[in-house]
């Protein structure tokens, strides 16, 4: 009996050991790189035939809806400076470097008929400038930055501009050949919550609850219809393509069922609803039902969350080679009452109340750092969506941007890359690169220069926008080498 016993505490302590550790080591294929995006460090807003689009509109027509009235008309002029951000991004010994393509460069109209050469030439100058440095391009075809021209027309409302994207991306992928991994589209719900529901993003539309669905059902469609295009008529491309979506975990603020349901209701609404129709098929069943729910309860004839059909379903299921995937934070999150009837939001449809623990630490713009809530994000997706191939194609902490020895951003690293670790060896997830937001400090949307996410600082009052490495380049470069998380 007692060596029964025995046998089994011993055979528990050996799995507890086993399953509490990971083995600290990154696979040696394992991508590790960083990441760009045009508005947010190109600048050149109208220089060599570019065209105006709503980021340039937004910062221009209302700079008070910007921190210190910021703009991207320099950022940190990326246009005329890419060779040397292609080599500070080799010289931290990175596999790959993943950067935007602005849509009005290639296309000024926003439509196909007149293709800007200049524009073009620009991206086959970078993409051979990173595989001149033995690096992968990951190219997105589109991180938010829509024409103006067609958002005059609706723009993510208007279901014409699935075609008007797929012409556009037509166009990208047949001119840069040598792009490794293509994202479609980066952050839909970025795109349409802040977008066309809040209205605080570019470009500017209050539409909480309707308009932002409509986005969701478009986005869905068009990287559906761009992937589908990339298959058809590109056969010879080796790149994998997907879609990025952005993942913030939601924890239950109890163990209480409402609160439970409330966190996986909020888990559905922010990431199921942008990844469900491409992993699975269709919305996810509570955000059909409970926005079905409401909308009665708000006296509509119909849910304001546009139905697919079979058809569409089938088409836009399985449109993905991996997942791409964003992640910073984490929130609380609770049951709400029933809001008033009288209006409709996202918000209202959520019906929950979002926290954060006093006693997690912050970024200097807010964000919550959790790196357990990545790897319960991570977990969730697991299960949810069958344990896609994962791409981290972004994660990062803001700063003030005072000091160059950046030890809070070192930490976050390495706390995160430790719970993407057991995500690994632990949970068994098939995660294959980690890209770092961001390569350099840039133009971050709302809040302007004021939060600085960058491996290397960018002083934006030197016309020459010098970039000077911090002390996580260091960090970086030493991960990039051993596929270790360094001791610093
Ligand atoms: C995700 C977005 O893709 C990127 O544009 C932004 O700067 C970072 N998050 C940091 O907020």
């Amino acid at each position: 009996m007692v060596l029964i016993k025995r046998f089994i505490l011993f055979t528990i302590s050996v799995s507890l050991c086993v399953s509490a550790e990971n083995n600290g080591t990154f696979p040696k294929d394992f991508l590790f790189g960083a990441a760009s995006s045009s508005y947010q460090v190109e600048g050149a807003w109208n220089e060599d035939g570019k065209g105006e689009n709503i980021w340039d509109r937004m910062t221009h027509a209302h700079p008070e809806s910007i921190m210190n009235r910021d703009n991207g008309d320099v950022a940190c002029d990326s246009y005329h400076k890419y060779k040397e951000d292609v080599s500070i991004a080799a010289d931290l010994g990175l596999k790959h470097y993943r950067f935007s393509i602005s849509w009005t460069r290639i296309l000024p109209s926003g439509y196909d008929n007149y293709v800007n050469q200049k524009g073009i030439l620009y991206y086959q100058n970078l993409i051979e400038e990173i595989l001149k440095h033995k690096m992968i391009p990951v190219a997105t075809i589109y991180h938010w930055d829509l024409p103006q021209s067609l958002q005059d027309i609706g723009g993510w409302t208007n279901p014409l501009l699935v075609n008007h994207f797929v012409n556009y991306a037509r166009i990208v992928i047949k001119n840069f050949k040598n792009v490794g991994y293509w994202i479609t589209i980066n952050e839909p719900k970025q795109v349409c919550v802040r977008g066309y529901g809040a209205g605080d993003f570019a470009p500017g539309i209050k539409g909480s609850g309707i308009a932002n669905y409509l986005c969701a059902y478009l986005i869905a469609k068009c990287h559906a219809a761009t992937y589908h295009m990339y298959k058809d008529e590109f056969p010879h491309y080796k790149a994998k393509m997907s879609i990025t979506l952005d993942g913030e975990w939601s924890e239950p603020a109890s163990n209480k069922k409402k609160d439970v349901e409330a966190a996986e209701r909020r888990n559905q609404f922010e990431f199921g609803l942008y990844a469900n129709p491409i992993l699975n098929g269709d919305w996810p069943e509570v955000v059909i039902d409970r926005i079905a729910e409401r909308s009665a309860l708000e006296n509509y004839s119909e849910s304001r969350l546009p139905i697919f059909t079979r058809e569409e379903i089938d088409y836009i299921n399985g449109t993905f080679d991996f997942l791409g995937f964003n992640t910073y934070w984490t929130l609380l999150v609770a049951n709400a009452k029933e809001a008033s009837i009288k209006s409709s939001s996202y918000k209202n449809d959520v019906r929950a109340v979002i926290t954060k623990d006093p006693k997690w630490k912050l970024g200097s713009n807010g964000n919550t750092i959790v790196p357990w809530g990545v790897r319960k994000m991570l977990q969730w997706i697991q299960k949810t969506y069958n344990n896609p191939d994962i791409f981290i194609t972004e994660c990062g902490v803001s700063d003030d941007g005072t000091s160059l020895d950046d030890d809070d951003r070192i930490s976050f690293y390495t706390d995160y890359l430790d719970a993407i670790l057991d995500a690994m060896y632990i949970d068994g997830m098939r995660i294959f690169g980690f890209t770092a937001w961001s390569l350099m400090d840039n133009f971050e949307w709302t809040g302007g220069y004021s939060y600085h996410f960058g491996l290397y600082h960018v002083n934006f009052s030197d016309p020459q926008r010098t970039r000077t490495p911090k002390k996580s380049t260091i960090f970086f470069r030493k991960l990039a080498k051993t596929h270790r998380i360094p001791q610093v």
